[in-house]
């Protein structure tokens, strides 16, 4: 069997689903990245967050969420009264997509192919941690997790359910927290955000 093609029966564990998406190869995102990125927290949390993909930095330390958009996020949850220690930590796609400018990678939306793709690993993190919530963390997550697209505004505000009874919100990805020009704005969505982590947190 090549490595990229893994079977089911290889990866039982949350730690080969680690060591095993650095070597996975079934879309061409692998090529440029440095290493797939993994999910990260207790295998038995009741919280899984779901974000898009890793950027940056999460690319050069095989980590999720360690970059600008992994600090909003863990203020965010602090101030949601969540402890990002005990939670389950992914993202929709395990491996850096970009654009090289110069020195710098610029991160580029993963098409809803990859996503499609990618999920056969974020599947695995749900059958191994069988969390209670799913919170999906911008557009690319919520089609990672539900297999559609569909519009955040629609869904956010509300409790779903997934196949098989873990509830799922819907809510906005951090960065788009740090994209926003306008002070007020900012500050505005930014409340919204903490309101539904404080949801999730009611919930699991
Ligand atoms: N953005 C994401 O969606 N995930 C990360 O891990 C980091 C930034």
């Amino acid at each position: 069997v090549p490595e990229d093609l893994l079977l089911d029966d290889d990866v039982k564990t949350l730690l080969d689903v680690a060591r095993a998406v650095d070597r996975c190869t079934r879309c061409p995102l692998s090529c440029n990245a440095t290493q797939g990125v993994a999910g990260e927290g207790p295998e038995r949390a009741r919280i899984m967050l779901v974000g898009e993909q890793p950027g940056d930095r999460e690319d050069l330390q095989g980590r999720p969420f360690v970059g600008p958009a992994g600090q909003v996020l863990s203020e965010a949850l602090e101030e949601a009264g969540l402890d990002r220690t005990r939670l389950f930590l992914t993202n929709a796609v395990k491996h850096f997509k970009f654009e090289p400018r110069g020195k710098r990678r610029l991160h580029q939306n993963p098409t809803a192919a990859e996503i499609d793709i990618c999920r056969w690993w974020l599947d695995k993190e749900r059958a191994l941690v069988q969390p209670d919530l799913i919170v999906t963390l911008g557009a690319s997550a919520l089609r990672g997790v539900t297999g559609k697209s569909a519009s955040i505004t629609s869904m956010r505000g509300a409790v779903h359910e997934l196949e098989g009874g873990t509830k799922l919100l819907a809510t906005i990805h951090p960065s788009f927290l740090l994209r926003l020009p306008d002070r007020e704005r900012a500050a505005k969505e930014r409340a919204l955000f903490v309101a539904d982590l404080a949801l999730a947190r009611k919930l699991a």
